[in-house]
């Protein structure tokens, strides 16, 4: 399976941070996001993944290289696992020439992928679930017919509609939603409801037609959300709940969250910051 993942963005909502960094290298405890992103999609099986980056994002590329320099730290655990990531996917780079949205980001993808369906998920997100998140859209994919787009949702409160894609339609199965409207970043009023799209997609090559014909929507950027809006008139798209939770580290606060979260689970600090939290909480 080939996994496409965008990681152009901007980052504006960290800045400084991003002013010369990417947002994607932002760690979330031991490790920076873009590594457990293409965790995600090993651990579903893709052998091949494009990460889009752009101005900026070098260090991406940097991250999943060897380097000599810490040849003397072969054997470190964290190297170790990083080395073996980077050996079992075939990691290919594009740069998108201009941050015009993660539709046009997509786009850079299609000659790379070719006529099969295949996996997106976003740079900035991470999904934990098992089994993992495109292991279950594929599953869905394969039992809808093997020719419908599937979108990962999940319902969103209120105050966060204006952060997410927002889609609606029939539920056709327990679990699976015919989309039927689409809405990127709507207010509370023109929200069509409350599931919002998390960041996983497994999309027909259809998508790539969809996104030529798609003009620029909400902050003149091409947004994924309209094309798939454009998509579901020609083909069926499908937005499915999933197992496992997703970390959006899109703002400060959400970043923060997932460190706290993500923490007290880890083997080394987790104790440690527990007892800290509950300190604090009295
Ligand atoms: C993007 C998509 C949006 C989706 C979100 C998930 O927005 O445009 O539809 O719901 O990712 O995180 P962004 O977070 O890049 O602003």
């Amino acid at each position: 399976m080939k996994v496409v993942i965008p990681a152009a963005g901007q980052g504006v909502r960290f800045l400084p941070v991003t002013k010369s960094m990417p947002k994607e290298m932002l760690p979330v405890v031991d490790r920076p996001v873009i590594q457990y992103v293409v965790e995600e999609a090993a651990a579903a099986g893709a052998d091949d993944v494009l990460i889009v980056t752009g101005r900026t994002k070098r260090a991406i590329e940097d991250h999943f290289d060897t380097s000599p320099e810490l040849s003397h730290l072969a054997g470190v655990p964290a190297l170790e696992a990083l080395e073996a990531l980077a050996g079992r996917v075939r990691l290919h780079y594009i740069r998108q020439r201009a941050p015009l949205g993660l539709a046009d980001a997509v786009a850079y993808a299609e000659r790379h992928v070719g006529p099969e369906p295949f996996g997106v998920l976003l740079g900035d997100t991470i999904h934990r679930c098992e089994p993992p998140l495109l292991e279950q859209l594929r599953a869905r994919f394969e039992e809808l017919g093997g020719r419908s787009s599937v979108l990962a949702i999940e319902t969103v409160p209120d105050e966060k509609l204006g952060d997410y894609g927002i889609v609606d339609g029939p539920e056709v199965r327990p679990g699976v939603v015919e989309v039927q409207r689409l809405v990127e970043k709507p207010t509370p009023s023109e929200a069509p409801s409350r599931l919002g799209i998390t960041g996983a997609y497994y999309l027909t090559p259809g998508i790539f037609d969809a996104i030529r014909a798609t003009p620029p929507g909400r902050d003149g950027q091409v947004q994924l959300t309209d094309a798939l809006g454009r998509l579901a008139r020609t083909e069926k798209v499908y937005g499915v709940t999933f197992r496992g939770t997703r970390y959006d580290i899109g703002d400060r606060f959400l970043w923060l969250r997932a460190n706290v979260e993500l923490g007290v689970r880890d083997s080394e600090v987790g104790d440690r910051l527990r007892v800290y939290l509950e300190r604090r909480e009295t």
